[in-house]
């Protein structure tokens, strides 16, 4: 059976840590392992867009000595009437991992079931878990360490970013703090999902209400988009509730904390979930974040073809 990493428990907590290691390892160039030569094929393909992703996996997999395949889903057949799973059946054939951004998790659950390749989630509705990979990359870069460091988490606490902080946090041992408005709380599997991992680590997981209580004596402070991609016309306002949850510099002062560390995954929406003065700011590590993505997938991708 291929492990997949479809969501950020697909790892253990010392999985999780060997691939950090190894990430550092490429990211400062103490290794130059071509594990894809060959070259093993990685087909990557999209039903939403990115840029990060896309030009991440991509130059990665070419490091890697690998071979991408980089396929918009719509010029698939995929898209058309073929089944997710008599797709998963062709791609085994051709090439040796399938990275995948999609809408459902229940799609790529499914990609994964009949697939004999490893399944790799580029992000779904639920989950964004090579992102987690590169904040975790970027939080020990700045503090050292991963456990018992406090992460609050602003804004839209139902989505792919928060539900992945949440998991990946709680396998890192920290304390996550998810702060959203009310009706965009995590969802309830997932905050039970952080929490079995917390027990193991030792880490905790929290929702709270009040931005400026959440957000007091935090080492990290991360946001995202108030609108996820799929959601533009989903009936709620992404605006109102949200305004006093806007990552400004007197919620960052907030904090307490002079060492304190800003993340955003990016596309940043300025001025709305995040002020230009923060997102430019001494505490951002969002760019060392989005290179870090490049990394930690190098490393992710590594290890998968190196447990098949
Ligand atoms: N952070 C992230 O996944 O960015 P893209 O949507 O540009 O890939
Ligand atoms: N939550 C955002 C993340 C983008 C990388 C989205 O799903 O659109």
């Amino acid at each position: 059976m291929p492990r997949h990493f479809l969501r950020d428990d697909d790892l253990t907590p010392v999985e999780q840590r060997e691939i950090l290691d190894l990430a550092d390892e490429f990211k400062h160039r103490r290794t130059d392992s071509t594990p894809l030569a060959g070259p093993k094929s990685v087909a990557v393909i999209f039903e939403k867009t990115s840029t990060r992703t896309r030009l991440s996996f991509e130059t990665g997999i070419v490091q890697l000595g690998g071979h991408p395949v980089v396929v918009d889903a719509r010029t698939m057949q995929l898209g058309r009437e073929e089944t997710i799973e008599d797709t998963a059946r062709v791609l085994s054939r051709y090439v040796d991992v399938v990275v995948w951004r999609t809408f459902a998790q229940a799609r790529i659950d499914a990609m994964s079931s009949a697939s004999d390749i490893p399944v790799v989630n580029a992000l779904t509705n639920e989950f964004h878990p090579c992102q987690v990979l590169a904040d975790l990359q970027t939080v020990r870069e700045r503090h050292g360490t991963l456990a018992g460091l406090t992460l609050t988490y602003l804004g839209d606490g139902a989505n792919n970013m928060a539900h992945s902080l949440l998991i990946g946090g709680a396998t890192a041992g920290m304390h996550i703090r998810i702060a959203a408005p009310e009706g965009f709380e995590p969802e309830q599997w997932v905050l039970e999902a952080a929490h079995k991992r917390a027990v193991e680590t030792g880490g905790s997981s929290r929702v709270l209400s009040t931005p400026r209580e959440a957000v007091a004596g935090a080492d990290v402070v991360a946001t995202d988009s108030w609108t996820s991609m799929g959601q533009e016309n989903d009936g709620k306002d992404r605006v109102g509730p949200f305004r006093p949850f806007r990552l400004d510099s007197a919620l960052l002062e907030a904090t307490g904390k002079s060492d304190t560390t800003v993340l955003h995954c990016l596309p940043a929406h300025r001025g709305w979930e995040i002020t230009d003065e923060v997102l430019d700011g001494p505490a951002s590590a969002v760019f060392d974040e989005a290179e870090n993505r490049l990394h930690t997938q190098k490393a992710l991708l590594s290890w998968l073809v190196q447990r098949r």
